[in-house]
């Protein structure tokens, strides 16, 4: 059988870091606050002139180089992103050509804070289709140039940043299984209200921003991630005491506490960044995932669970053996 394995990763966060002290003299809001009701404490925050792109180049070399291929060997890059430099042509050509990448497939999909899951659910895909050798697989946000920098309710939640996996076939155990989920009843829960084809004319203006009712957003947040991660485990046959490591979607302190209590899981087990990225959206769990191997926690061979949820809404799980 063929798995699909992961074969190194990398991660890449903008310079500028916002504290909470730093938003304390922007909106009326406390470091308490934001401490005690979302986890937060800093975040990084793209300069005017940096895009996604750059973002995700930053990330994939890093991530290109722990798996000690070369950018030849890529056949297949994929991100998930809200936040594309361009309407088009897809941010993942952009990356393509400026790694150097011989031309391959190469596109990007909008699962909003789900898109890393998607991404690597679609690879997971191609790669048991067979055909594709190599896969650079990003997810990254610039999400902080979407948000109202007036609006307490969803500026102090907010961070950029980018993540990147390489993923190959292998004999050995990867990617176990994979669970999607979407339901658009949601959207009025959290959205950004213009694009490509509806009163794009209104970008950039005072009133147009991320539009969130959070705390509708976190009840189905809990609920569902509770299910997706139990059927990642159900359809696997395997036990939750089995996991070595939650990777949750870094939106809120207490969400994340509350779907490892679901699962039994100490905190000790859960990798845990929203302190210091504050939501990164599509970015947060491959970053997440770097950190905790990059620390040395998450080591080869353990059995390792991601979960995601955003806007649509959309949610997602992933099983993998690393
Ligand atoms: O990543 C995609 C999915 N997104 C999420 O999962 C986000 C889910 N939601 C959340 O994380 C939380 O709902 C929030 C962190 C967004 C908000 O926390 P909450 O405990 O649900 O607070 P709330 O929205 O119910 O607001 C409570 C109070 C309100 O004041 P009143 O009406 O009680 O007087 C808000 O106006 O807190 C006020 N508030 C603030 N106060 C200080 C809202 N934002 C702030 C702020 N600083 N930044």
């Amino acid at each position: 059988m063929t798995y699909s394995k992961i074969a190194g990763t990398g991660r890449y966060l903008p310079e500028r870091v916002l504290t909470n002290f730093d938003l304390e003299k922007i909106v009326e809001t406390s470091d308490e606050w934001i401490r005690t009701r979302t986890g937060v404490e800093r975040r990084h925050v793209c300069a005017d002139d940096e895009t996604t792109s750059d973002m995700c180049v930053e990330a994939a070399k890093v991530a290109i180089e722990d798996a000690g291929i070369d950018v030849s060997d890529i056949d297949f890059v994929i991100v998930g992103t809200t936040t594309p430099d361009l309407i088009f042509p897809n941010i993942a050509t952009l990356i393509q050509h400026r790694l150097g990448i011989p031309a391959c497939t190469a596109f990007s999909l909008e699962a909003a804070c789900t898109g890393f899951i998607y991404a690597l659910t679609t690879t997971d895909k191609f790669i048991k289709a067979g055909g594709t050798k190599c896969a650079l697989v990003i997810g990254a946000e610039c999400i902080t140039k979407l948000v109202d920098w007036k609006d307490r309710n969803t500026c102090v939640l907010f961070g950029d940043g980018a993540g990147a996996v390489i993923v190959k076939p292998s004999d050995e155990a990867g990617i176990i299984s994979c669970h999607l989920g979407a339901d658009g009843q949601y959207k009025e829960l959290l959205y950004y209200p213009v694009g490509a084809s509806k009163d794009l004319h209104k970008a950039g203006t005072d009133d147009v921003a991320i539009t969130m009712k959070g705390n509708e957003v976190f009840k189905v947040a809990v609920k569902t991630l509770g299910n997706v991660a139990k059927a990642a485990l159900d359809a696997a046959g395997i036990d939750k005491s089995e996991l070595d490591w939650l990777i949750p979607h870094q939106a809120n302190m207490r969400i994340i506490q509350a779907t490892a209590k679901r699962l039994g899981l100490p905190l000790d087990k859960v990798i845990v960044t929203v302190q210091d990225h504050g939501n990164t959206s599509a970015a947060s769990v491959p970053m997440a995932f770097d950190v905790g191997i990059r620390d040395g926690r998450i080591q080869r061979g353990q059995l390792v669970l991601m979960e995601a949820f955003g806007g649509g809404f959309t949610w997602g799980s992933v099983l993998m053996r690393y």
